[in-house]
């Protein structure tokens, strides 16, 4: 049932040659996907007797159930069951959270109680023979409430704000780590150039084109889940803790995904409801959520707030460093991205400090979402420290370079590479950004004012421990087993790519499965690890494949490559190959090692793992290990972002009119991927700068645009040309294959260079996003 390429529908690379890693490659289930053969956790929907659940969701956001007329919904034909708190209660345990090694990305459980604590809250279920009558039914559910006033945001009566505990180290005390050197007070109030600005991110959905959904079904005490996961092993063990039975009594599978950027990486509240619902009523269940649900039953990006304080010489040299940042949670969890952890160690600087406070208030609990600390916290470090080389009269570029560093400032850990400057070369060069004229408001066109900005990208290095099994048949095919997830980048093509290079064969016979639980377990594919993580446990495997054949040859008494070095020999075009030129065809060395096929299962660990790794990978509570959270060293793959804006001198409507972004993030498996992957991050930045935002009704806690009319995204008239540069790096140190990950890494960055652009064509300075025209009205016109 797991996802798999296809043997039959992948044309065969026209020389029969096996790829290296390296080579832009298209994807091996591209034809699966254009198709619609490729099929999704939605896809799901044909289970025999297949029941179908729709949910109710709270119209309030604090208070109690005071009462739930099911009658109505229950004579609605087809209507099957009504689940609410009376039904579920304590059955249904609360999950842990992440930060408390679990899976959830609440510690609310669904169904719990009368209790309600955000807008949209889960407060029934009903499950029937059709979708149009559990809809039906759940729309005629009378719900009564005793309701509160609830503490929408920032700033709402009742919200309660605490110092958040540092993003601590494993095993080290709340605090410990907080970046703080030197004395930043002290050095601020005496630096010769200060700058002291607030920003503002806003609250932000992920929009999956795909919705929340799940479909359970049991059979024989055992559970099966469909549904698009970012995290399988953390899903199956997770609702096993849920509902009380063995996690080996669980499969989770997960095929292809549309659309995770970290939605899907923590197990929601709907999932277990579906299985508790399975069970009771005995038949398959199916959820399918609407969109506007999708808002509230799982995670989202809180808004955020900065205060950023730079103090620097007349030479621009940093003297000070204070980031302090707020952002809004729930009541019950303290969920936040915490993004001085970065912020605070790119630029060399003697004396830093940060804090991070959570806010909280009567709303549902945020989560990951697509580079989670960076995407808010950088566009407050960035723009801070645009607003510097304009007090400086220094170029952007400029600054980043004399405070550019090989070492973090916190402890002075080394970073493993970092080609932050050649990054801002390479772009600036294709921008052609030395024609830049600094004055604001000096570039125009016709009506329009043109603006450039530029930015700094980064994005953690990081990585999990990750299990794979490779087989080799004696006809020369190659199945690659990993329980990864295809959430849209192209994992199966980074894999057989990797094996292609390994063991020589070409693409056409190599099937890759991932997407099922039952498979070697992989970590959360999440925080940009996926690539580096698997294609160093499957080069692992073939590697082992490998010496095994070499070893069955070189002791083989009268083969090609009897008393060869077996180390030496190398598998190429079908054949084992020694350097001084002898060779034996595959078959006969894989019929030397092995009666059957030759199959490998391979483990890796990652740089910084603490040693239970493993075993918590199979207990899905995957650590990820990298970014500055490592205590020798830092892992940080770099880029830098230019951006052309024009705004119009009379109506201020602002347009994206040029992006270039160059990159290092060390080996590339796969640069037509990566490329793509990029783009489609730069999109997403000018996306966030310039249109994305869920409005908040401050009066109920709700949310406004709670659907894709209304919650604004660019439209492909909207994205301007967009050029990606990929810097060659090796980097020996990160791991063996040298691969940093760069999922997360072309957004970042963005929303600064924006902002800055916006700011040269007009002299405005806009700190809180999105950057719209309302926002640049009634400003003063810049100088023309
Ligand atoms: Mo991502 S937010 O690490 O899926």
């Amino acid at each position: 049932m797991a996802v798999s390429t296809n043997h039959t529908s992948t044309p065969a690379p026209k020389d029969d040659a096996a790829p290296a890693i390296g080579a832009a490659t298209s994807r091996v289930d591209g034809r699966a996907k254009v198709t619609g053969s490729a099929r999704y956790g939605s896809d799901f929907n044909n289970a025999p007797n297949l029941a179908h659940a729709y949910l109710h969701t709270s119209r309030i956001a604090r208070g109690r159930i005071t009462a739930i007329d099911e009658a109505p919904a229950r004579a609605v034909p087809g209507v099957l069951d009504v689940l609410t708190w009376r039904t579920i209660g304590d059955r249904i345990k609360p999950g842990k959270t992440f930060k408390q090694k679990g899976y959830m990305g609440t510690t609310m459980a669904p169904l719990a109680s009368d209790r309600v604590q955000y807008a949209g809250q889960i407060v029934a279920m009903v499950v029937a023979d059709t979708f149009e009558a559990a809809r039906e039914g759940a729309h005629r559910l009378a719900v009564t409430y005793a309701a509160e006033a609830p503490s929408a945001t920032f700033d709402s009566p009742g919200a309660e704000t605490e110092v958040a505990e540092s993003s601590s180290k494993e095993g080290e005390e709340p605090g410990e780590d907080k970046p703080k050197v030197g004395d930043a007070a002290g050095a601020f109030a005496a630096a010769p150039v200060q700058i002291d600005q607030r920003y503002e991110t806003p609250t932000q959905h992920h929009n999956t084109i795909e919705m929340m959904h799940s479909t359970a079904a049991w059979s024989a005490g055992k559970l099966t889940i469909w549904e698009s996961s970012q995290n399988m092993h953390g899903f199956r063990n997770g609702l096993a803790e849920q509902l009380g039975i063995d996690a080996s009594d669980v499969r989770v599978i997960s095929p292809y995904v549309g659309g995770a950027f970290g939605l899907r990486g923590s197990l929601s509240q709907h999932t277990a409801l579906v299985a508790f619902a399975a069970r009771k009523l005995g038949r398959p269940v199916r959820l399918e959520a609407t969109r506007s649900q999708g808002f509230t039953i799982t995670t989202y990006r809180a808004e955020t707030r900065h205060r950023v304080r730079l103090g620097a010489g007349r030479d621009g040299k940093l003297q000070a460093l204070i980031h302090e940042g707020w952002e809004v949670t729930s009541r019950p969890d303290s969920y936040k991205v915490a993004g001085t952890d970065a912020s605070t160690r790119i630029y060399a600087c003697p004396n830093v400090d940060s804090e991070v406070y959570t806010v909280h208030a009567d709303r549902n609990t945020p989560g990951f979402m697509r580079s989670p600390p960076e995407i808010p916290y950088f566009f407050a470090l960035e723009s801070a420290m645009d607003e510097l080389a304009v007090a400086l009269n220094m170029d952007p570029v400029e600054l980043r370079r004399v405070n550019d560093t090989m070492k973090e400032p916190i402890k002075g850990l080394p970073y493993t590479s970092r080609q932050l400057m050649p990054a801002f070369d390479a772009a600036a060069k294709a921008f052609g950004w030395a024609g830049r004229d600094p004055r604001p408001g000096s570039m125009r066109d016709g009506d329009w004012l043109v603006g450039w900005g530029c930015a700094t990208s980064l994005y953690p290095t990081n990585m999990g421990p990750a299990t794979a099994r490779v087989t080799l048949s004696p006809q020369g095919k190659v199945k690659v087993q990993t329980a990864a997830h295809e959430i849209g980048t192209g994992i199966m093509t980074a894999l057989a790519l990797v094996t292609a290079d390994r063991l020589g064969v070409a693409l056409d016979a190599i099937l890759v499965e991932v997407g099922d639980s039952d498979l070697p377990p992989a970590p959360v594919a999440g925080g940009s690890n996926s690539t580096a993580s698997l294609c160093n446990v499957v080069a692992k495997a073939c590697e082992d494949i490998r010496a095994r054949l070499a070893g069955a040859a070189v002791a083989a008494e009268g083969g090609a490559l009897h008393g060869a070095d077996p180390a030496a020999l190398t598998l190429a075009g079908d054949q084992l190959r020694a350097p001084d030129g002898r060779a034996e065809p595959l078959a006969d060395a894989i019929s030397r090692a092995s009666p059957g096929a030759v199959e490998a299962y391979a483990e890796n660990m990652p740089h910084g793992a603490k040693p239970d790794a493993l075993r918590n990978l199979y207990k899905g509570t995957t650590g990820l290990v990298g970014g500055a959270k490592l205590k020798d060293r830092m892992q940080f793959a770099f880029g830098a972002q230019f951006v052309e804006v024009q705004v119009h001198a009379r109506t201020r409507e602002v347009r994206a009119s040029r992006a270039v972004g160059a990159y290092a993030a060390g080996r590339i498996v796969n640069p037509k991927a990566a490329k793509s992957q990029l783009m489609g991050g730069q999109i997403w930045g000018l996306s966030a700068a310039l249109h994305e935002s869920t409005e908040i009704d401050r009066r109920h806690a709700r949310y406004y645009n709670d659907d894709l009319a209304e919650y604004l995204m660019p439209v492909s008239a909207d994205v301007p040309a967009i050029e990606t540069i990929l810097l060659p790096e090796d980097d020996a140190a990160v791991n063996d294959l040298g691969i940093k990950g760069l999922g997360e890494l072309g957004n970042v960055g963005l929303n600064a260079a924006v902002a800055n652009a916006v700011f040269h064509a007009t002299g405005v300075r806009i700190r809180e996003l999105p950057i719209r025209m309302e926002k640049l009205l009634g400003e003063p016109a810049a100088r023309t």
